[in-house]
């Protein structure tokens, strides 16, 4: 099946070009925003959906009605694509919304009010690998070619969405000027309750028991591949593919080991080295 093969550029980055536009991207960093807003910030694949699918829980008080009737797209859109004024619900109350784009170009947006920024880090070898897995199934990403080539544009940040390490690098950064809750989706495997419940005393919303019972169950790795609203299953297969893979795919912490040789695992050590020397991480995954 034919690559969709349209990008956008913007702020130095490629990005899909079905769903991102010049303006789009232009209303992305313009965007008002309001107080009550609740922002997820990810580089893709780090828990995105998850963390989209354990706030819909929070804000539902546990009532999985909205998980299971609403697309996840529309119940936390994506700030910087196209669908998004058109998707974006004004309900009166805080108003989920989601991005990847760098904090060098948010950020301004963000400074202007006091939103809460929620952001997601993942262990960037595993992103790699399920960057690598999606780019098969997703129509709008190009050909990954082997894993040994897609891992060094990964490495040196000339895969769409940009550097993992500016993103990362950006976000963190912005700690002491914006409201930002910081969790690794190592975290989130480890402890889901304990996460959700830290999540909620920072949305000032703290969750009973029978919440936090309700998010555990309905945000399982196997509810969410169960769930049509959470899995993309309802995506055309123009756009991703499905026979060439699952979204959700493993939802394991360290996958990598299954894909890296020694000599790529040193050499992603390296670079990890000289991108990452000096930033204060707290960070479940070690380097050598
Ligand atoms: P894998 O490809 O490693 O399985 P994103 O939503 O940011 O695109 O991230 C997708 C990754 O998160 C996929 O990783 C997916 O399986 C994983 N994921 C989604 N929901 C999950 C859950 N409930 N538990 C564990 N992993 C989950």
């Amino acid at each position: 099946m034919e690559r969709l093969g349209v990008t956008e550029t913007f702020a130095g980055i490629s990005l899909p070009g079905h769903l991102h536009t010049k303006e789009s991207l232009h209303f992305a960093t313009t965007f008002p925003f309001r107080d009550t807003d609740v922002l997820i910030v990810t580089y893709p694949k780090s828990g995105t959906t998850w963390m989209q699918e354990i706030l819909t829980l929070l804000f539902s008080d546990g009532d999985a009605g909205p998980a299971r009737t609403i697309p996840n797209w529309e119940r936390a859109p994506w700030l910087e694509q196209t669908y998004f004024k058109e998707a974006l619900r004004d309900t009166g109350g805080p108003r989920l919304i989601t991005s990847h784009l760098p904090a060098r170009v948010l950020a301004p947006a963000l400074q202007r009010a006091r939103p809460k920024v929620i952001y997601v880090a993942r262990n960037p070898r595993d992103v790699a690998v399920s960057f690598y897995h999606f780019h098969r199934l997703a129509k709008f990403l190009p050909e990954p070619g082997s894993f040994d080539a897609f891992l060094g544009r990964f490495l040196e940040g000339s895969v769409q969405y940009g550097s993992w390490f500016e993103h990362v690098k950006g976000w963190l950064g912005q700690r002491q000027l914006l409201d930002i809750f910081y969790v690794t989706y190592e975290e989130l495997h480890q402890d889901l309750p304990g996460a959700a419940r830290r999540l909620g005393a920072f949305l000032g919303r703290a969750p009973s028991p029978e919440t936090l019972r309700s998010l555990e169950r309905h945000c399982s790795f196997a509810a969410m591949r169960d769930n049509a609203m959470a899995n993309y299953s309802l995506i055309p297969r123009e756009i991703m593919d499905h026979s060439r893979g699952r979204f959700m795919r493993k939802g394991v912490v360290g996958d990598w080991h299954e894909h890296f040789s020694p000599l790529q695992s040193a050499l992603f050590d390296r670079v990890y080295r000289e991108q990452m020397g000096g930033v204060a991480l707290r960070a479940p995954w070690h380097v050598a």
